[in-house]
């Protein structure tokens, strides 16, 4: 447990500094970007306070239910999304022992898994000496803890909501007359800006740990050195089309096959010629915004295989190369195996070789996706042989162990006849 602790400090701390959840702030969409962005993602964000006195109790909550009732499309994309699923069995089940032996690190993790004040059970408080103790929160909500990342953690500060402007056109979000409006929208086009996402999905590369030169979270940045971010086209157009509130990612085929062209094909020339059997597998990074795949969480398999007459694998004949980042946390520091991620509009060509064998009579070539494979295989084995652990944050991890061993699929498999 120490060792991971360790892992979660050193990972975690340097990128971030907790702040007092209750100092006052206000954003204003009349600040510069940057200054927007400080005021606004300060994380925790701080309480809201009590509501104004004219709204009625649904315009007062912070559940997404509650917006729901008047924004149902958004209702319904968020609740698919993995941005609802963010205080799942894995993260929760590591904050629920967090909360009790070491609330500084519970928090740091809610600030991007459950950001609202309201989702987070223990409130900092400054002492004169400039200590930080921690109190309990009067107006925690439990269940709204276990809703991740919420409608009014994106869109809502001291009960005042800010959204994008106005689309031109007919407006595609009617609402019938007499609506309550919780006093209007503060509508701001920082909105529509990739700097929207950066403070959950970067770390700051001045002030956290760097794995061979690199930040752990480095997605903005890869962001803007690609050509999306030269042509500053952010990470809504894609992961938010026509605003729909989707998040897809590494975790969904469909969304994935729309962003890589793959293409396998047999170097008939050198067979002919008598040479070994060869096969070339391209995967070209041709609409990702930033490296395929960002994380170091997912690896993508790329496979080939020599099958028979029957159409059984010929023993011995697999081989794999793998697309991805493998970077781990041993004996107390990160080292990297290998980085074979596509840059943007970049690609990875693999050669595979066979010495050809009288019965094959085909060739398999296959590309798996595993999205969650560091914490199936490295982390949540090693969190599990903890000593510390309750019996309930075990439960939720064994759970997320569960899980995430079956989120892999099959991105692509081409079937490729040898006569
Ligand atoms: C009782 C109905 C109702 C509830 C509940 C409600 N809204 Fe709204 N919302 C409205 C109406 C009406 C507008 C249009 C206001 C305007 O144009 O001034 C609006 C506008 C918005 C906008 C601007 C985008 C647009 O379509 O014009 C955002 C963002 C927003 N609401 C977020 C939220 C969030 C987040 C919650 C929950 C915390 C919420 N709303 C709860 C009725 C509601
Ligand atoms: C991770 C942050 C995030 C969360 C969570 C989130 N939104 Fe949004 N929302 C945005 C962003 C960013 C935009 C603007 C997107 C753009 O302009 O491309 C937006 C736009 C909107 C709009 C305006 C849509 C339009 O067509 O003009 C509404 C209404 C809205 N959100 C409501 C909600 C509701 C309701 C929820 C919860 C069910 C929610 N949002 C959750 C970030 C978020
Ligand atoms: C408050 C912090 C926060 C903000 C703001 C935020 N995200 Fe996220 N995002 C997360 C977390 C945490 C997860 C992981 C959720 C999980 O699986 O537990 C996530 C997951 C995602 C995923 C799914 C990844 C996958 O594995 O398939 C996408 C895509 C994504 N975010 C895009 C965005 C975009 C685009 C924006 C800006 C409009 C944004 N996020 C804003 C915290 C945030
Ligand atoms: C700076 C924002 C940030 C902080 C702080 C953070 N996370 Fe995450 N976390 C993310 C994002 C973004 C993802 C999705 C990307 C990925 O899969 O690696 C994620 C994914 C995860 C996942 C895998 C997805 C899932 O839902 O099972 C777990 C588990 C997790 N985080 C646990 C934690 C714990 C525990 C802490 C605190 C020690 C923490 N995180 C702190 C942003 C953050
Ligand atoms: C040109 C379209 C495009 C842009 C721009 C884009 N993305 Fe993505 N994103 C994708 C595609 C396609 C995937 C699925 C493949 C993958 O996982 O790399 C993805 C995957 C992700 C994931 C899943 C995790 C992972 O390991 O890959 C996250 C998180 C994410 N994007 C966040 C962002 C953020 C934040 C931005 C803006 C800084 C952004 N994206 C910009 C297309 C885009």
């Amino acid at each position: 447990m120490g060792l991971l602790l360790l892992f979660l400090i050193i990972w975690l701390y340097p990128s971030l500094r907790l702040k007092d959840s209750r100092a006052p702030f206000s954003p204003s969409i009349n600040q510069s970007m940057e200054d927007f962005f400080k005021a606004y993602w300060q994380r925790p964000i701080s309480l809201q306070g009590p509501a104004p006195t004219a709204f009625t109790e649904i315009e007062a909550s912070f559940r997404p239910e509650a917006c729901g009732s008047c924004h149902k499309q958004q209702y319904q994309d968020w609740r698919e999304s993995l941005h609802s699923k963010a205080m799942g069995p894995g993260p929760w089940g590591q904050i629920i022992d967090l909360t009790r032996n070491s609330p500084e690190e519970a928090v740091l993790c809610m600030t991007c898994h459950a950001p609202l004040s309201e989702q987070i059970p223990v409130i900092a408080k400054i002492t004169d000496g400039g200590k930080k103790t921690y109190a309990k929160n009067p107006d925690f909500d439990s269940k709204l803890q276990l809703q991740g990342i919420t409608c009014a953690a994106c869109h809502v500060r001291q009960h005042q909501r800010f959204g994008p402007p106005k689309v031109e056109g007919p407006d595609p979000n009617k609402y019938p007359s007499g609506t309550p409006n919780h006093g209007g929208v503060q509508r701001t086009p920082y909105f529509e800006k990739p700097e929207f996402c950066r403070d959950c999905h970067q770390f700051d590369p001045e002030n956290t740990v760097l794995v061979n030169g690199k930040p752990i979270q480095d997605t903005y940045r890869e962001w803007k050195n690609s050509p999306w971010g030269q042509a500053e086209a952010g990470c809504q157009g894609c992961h938010m089309p026509n605003r729909r509130h989707f998040w897809k990612g590494i975790h969904d085929a469909e969304w994935v096959k729309d962003g890589v062209r793959i293409e396998a094909t047999i170097k008939r020339a050198a067979l002919e010629a008598g040479g070994p059997l060869e096969l070339v597998v391209e995967v070209t990074s041709s609409a990702v915004g930033h490296k395929f795949p960002t994380y170091l969480t997912p690896k993508v398999f790329v496979r080939a295989a020599l099958l028979g007459g029957t159409g059984k694998t010929l023993p011995g004949t697999q081989q794999e190369r793998t697309i991805g980042w493998d970077a781990r946390f041993e004996s107390g520091e990160w080292r990297e195996y290998f980085d074979t991620r596509i840059p943007p509009g970049g690609k990875s060509r693999q050669t595979f070789r066979w010495t050809l064998r009288s019965q094959a009579k085909k060739i398999r070539a296959w590309v798996e996706v595993h999205p969650d494979h560091f914490y199936h295989v490295h982390f949540y084995p090693a969190y599990l042989r903890g000593e510390n652990l309750s019996p309930e944050g075990r439960k939720l991890v064994k759970q997320a162990l569960q899980d995430s061993g079956r989120t892999s699929y099959i991105l692509f498999e081409k079937i490729i006849p040898l006569d």
